[in-house]
């Protein structure tokens, strides 16, 4: 007899597009018949010199691996309080910065409530909005990937009665929401260093967009590879509506461990800590990034070694005649655009000679390819795939 378990489904979620999953390492090593240390991963923004040696010894001493992790991560949070300046009140702790974008979502979000999206952008703000059925507003990018305050305050306005039927004042402005029309905004994801170009979010735009009556989430995943003072966590403590969200995977090389954070107002983060899992940042994750914390000279040094390779390979890759690197990221990775060939192939081929890129076909990055930065050696067997052309 047939259930039709369907129908007990939530239908915006029947309806959702499933994400395309990344392959374990160990299968790509499989696959491309290499093994895993001839294979230079630049296509997920990894940090290739890894953990702290600190943070290894730190799990690997851990001696109560049978006893549930502190809900509230109180030691964590201290370093985070000492090392971002932010008050260890105002942060929380999550399994990486995903789980906050996610605890994001489920706090603000029902179904058909409207989210704004400035793509090209990090995937996770859209999958955030569909997974709580929510509207996600497109407002688009410049083509310097300059955000675009004017758009976003318009579709920000209080909709009309009804909700709005026409876009047509808007052309680049798009809704994923199968009606077409949508409520007033509730949340709007902005990231800074961007993912995938690298460009930050300029202060007085930010200083404009915090005066909208929505919650203005700031993702900084990458902000230790920017230049100094580019961050926006000072300024949580003055605005009622803004978040800023940071994350060990990428500076700290835990990609692995998920050990995220965000910081936030008191109002939100009175409700996170209703809604969060207790047991969200597992021991190892928590061992580890205490103690990057603690060695974090050690990391910084990885970090300003990145940035400089960055600088480096900015300029090699400029001079292959079919790519055109974007330039002046702040970030650990590098946009391409790729003329007059095809970037999918482009990255089969990278592939094929053991080096991992990743490839864009969407507006505002068609025909491109994304390289992390690594170490020089990194670099090195990149251009050397890339072969002729220079
Ligand atoms: C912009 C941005 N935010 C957040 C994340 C995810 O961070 P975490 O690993 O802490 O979940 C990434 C990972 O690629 C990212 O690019």
């Amino acid at each position: 007899m047939s259930h039709e378990i369907e129908r007990l489904f939530r239908p915006e979620l029947v309806t959702m597009q499933p994400y395309t999953p990344i392959h374990p390492f160990e299968v790509v090593s499989e696959r491309l018949g290499r093994a895993p240390e001839q294979i230079v991963k630049l296509d997920a923004n990894e940090n290739p010199y890894g953990p702290s040696p600190r943070a290894v010894a730190a799990m690997a001493g851990y001696p109560w691996l049978h006893i549930y992790p502190d809900p509230q991560s109180i030691e964590l949070r201290a370093a985070l309080a000492e090392y971002t300046g932010a008050p260890a009140e105002r942060i929380l702790a999550g399994h990486g910065a995903d789980e906050l974008i996610d605890l994001l979502g489920r706090l603000l979000l029902a179904p058909g409530d409207a989210v704004i999206d400035c793509p090209p952008t990090f995937g996770m703000y859209a999958f955030c909005a569909a997974v709580n059925g929510a509207c996600l507003i497109n407002v688009p990018r410049r083509a310097d990937f300059s955000i675009d305050v004017d758009a976003i305050e318009r579709v920000a306005a209080p909709v009309p009665a009804g909700g709005y039927d026409d876009f047509g004042w808007l052309d680049a402005v798009t809704v994923d929401c199968g009606a077409g029309s949508y409520p007033r905004p509730k949340l709007l994801f902005l990231c800074s260093p961007n993912n995938p170009d690298g460009s930050l979010l300029p202060a007085a735009d930010l200083e404009r967009l915090l005066r909208l009556p929505l919650v203005v989430a700031v993702d900084e995943a990458y902000i230790e590879f920017a230049r100094p003072g580019a961050s926006y966590i000072d300024w949580v403590a003055d605005h009622g509506n803004l978040v800023v969200l940071r994350t060990f995977s990428k500076w700290a090389g835990l990609g692995g461990l998920r050990v995220g954070y965000g910081v936030f107002p008191p109002a939100i983060i009175e409700q996170l800590w209703k809604i969060k899992q207790p047991y969200n940042v597992n021991v190892a994750g928590s061992r580890a990034a205490i103690a990057s914390l603690a060695d974090r000279d050690y990391l910084l040094g990885h970090v300003a070694q990145i940035v400089a390779e960055r600088e480096r390979l900015y300029a090699e890759l400029a001079r292959f005649d079919f790519l055109q690197p974007v330039p002046a990221s702040q970030s650990n990775f590098i946009l391409c655009r790729v003329v007059g060939r095809d970037a999918r192939q482009l990255k089969l081929d990278l592939e094929q000679q053991g080096v991992l890129v990743r490839h864009f076909a969407k507006p505002g990055v068609d025909n491109c390819i994304r390289v992390s930065v690594g170490r020089p050696t990194d670099s090195e067997a990149l251009l050397a795939a890339l072969g002729g052309g220079r």
